[in-house]
């Protein structure tokens, strides 16, 4: 199962660039910048990423981002999560950033979106991995704050594909955020929502009702809501889940009590993302290894994560064709192997 995982071609859509700052880099870059962290050693890092749930984990989040300065910065991260792509064999992939954990700052605009976007260019040539940008608005600020930062967005529309929600959920509904969204979709940019990872179910029905998202980022309560289940089913509405940050968070007690092979057997398009993998433990293929071993899956069910990751994605309908022909032509071959 390992072997056919790592040669399975993926396709990652939930991933926040400032959740992938391994202990590493967060030491050089804390040094290169001469910015104080609340961490000794690498080792004392690893022990205070313990969490509770959604907020212990912003809480530490955010401060580890404070070491993200300059725009080399913000290439240097976005190039490491990129290598670790490459060695997980995931060939596209659409990630988060959250301008307003830097704006808020005094970090430009520019200076992080620059940086982000010029290692995913040199991605794109040098590692054959594709990709798209979402920005998101933080949902615990309010929207005035999400207002101004759709405005600094305008000048790099064509660098960004769509906007979408994080941050603390519960308290913070989609509704707060209806006009802004409007906004963005008046000037053209594509929507997605967390919603339902902590929040209740009906986060989710108004995420698609008033936010007129395309995907749900996690939306793991959904099953609390049987009608919605049906709808999400009939629509075919991505629900991008993340497993291993899930059982960090305590969503689920357990991955054998996880219900993402639950949903896909129901026939809902899940797929599989790392979220803040240099926090939960996991890239990739961590995160298929470790919902491949908890549940009984068969390689077949294990590669519907990656058909429906590229039917979700923000990709041209030529670059999908192109997608399923890479996965389809590994597929075959790694089931003559196994037969
Ligand atoms: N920001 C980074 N990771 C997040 C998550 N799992 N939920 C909400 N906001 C986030
Ligand atoms: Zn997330």
């Amino acid at each position: 199962m390992r072997d056919f995982i790592q040669a399975l071609p993926k396709i990652e859509l939930h991933l926040h660039i400032e959740g992938t700052l391994e202990p590493e880099l967060l030491f050089e870059l804390a040094r290169r910048n001469n910015v104080s962290i609340p961490f000794e050693s690498e080792a004392e890092v690893g022990e205070a990423y313990e969490f509770t749930d959604l907020q212990s984990f912003l809480d530490i989040y955010y401060q580890g981002a404070n070491v993200l300065i300059h725009e080399q910065d913000f290439f240097d991260l976005t190039w490491a999560y990129l290598l670790r792509c490459q060695q997980d064999n995931v060939v596209h992939t659409e990630i988060f950033f959250d301008p307003q954990t830097h704006t808020e700052r005094g970090i430009e605009f520019d200076t992080i979106i620059n940086g982000i976007h010029r290692a995913l260019a040199q991605a794109e040539v040098d590692l054959q991995i594709t990709s798209r940008l979402i920005m998101c608005f933080l949902r615990h600020l309010d929207e005035a704050a999400a207002f101004t930062t759709l405005e600094q967005a305008l000048p790099h529309r064509d660098k960004i594909i769509a906007v979408g929600l994080d941050s603390s959920e519960k308290g913070n509904p989609p509704e707060k955020f209806q006009r802004v969204f409007e906004g963005a979709l008046a000037e053209g940019f594509l929507t997605v929502a967390h919603a339902g990872e902590e929040g209740p179910a009906s986060y989710i029905s108004n995420s698609l009702s008033l936010l007129k998202v395309s995907r749900i980022d996690h939306g793991v309560r959904c099953v609390e809501d049987p009608a919605l289940v049906e709808r999400l089913i009939a629509d075919r509405v991505p629900l991008t889940v993340c497993p291993l940050s899930n059982i960090k968070l305590r969503v689920f007690d357990s991955m054998a009590q996880h219900n993402i092979v639950e949903l896909l057997r129901k026939g809902l398009c899940v797929t599989i993302n790392s979220d803040d993998p240099a926090y939960f433990g996991g890239y990739m293929n961590d995160n298929f290894l470790a919902v491949a071993a908890a549940h009984s899956m068969n390689p077949r069910e294990i590669a519907q994560f990656t058909f429906n990751a590229i039917e979700a994605s923000f990709t041209s309908t030529h670059e999908k064709q192109r997608l399923e022909a890479i996965v389809n032509d590994e597929l075959s071959l790694l089931l003559r192997q196994a037969d």
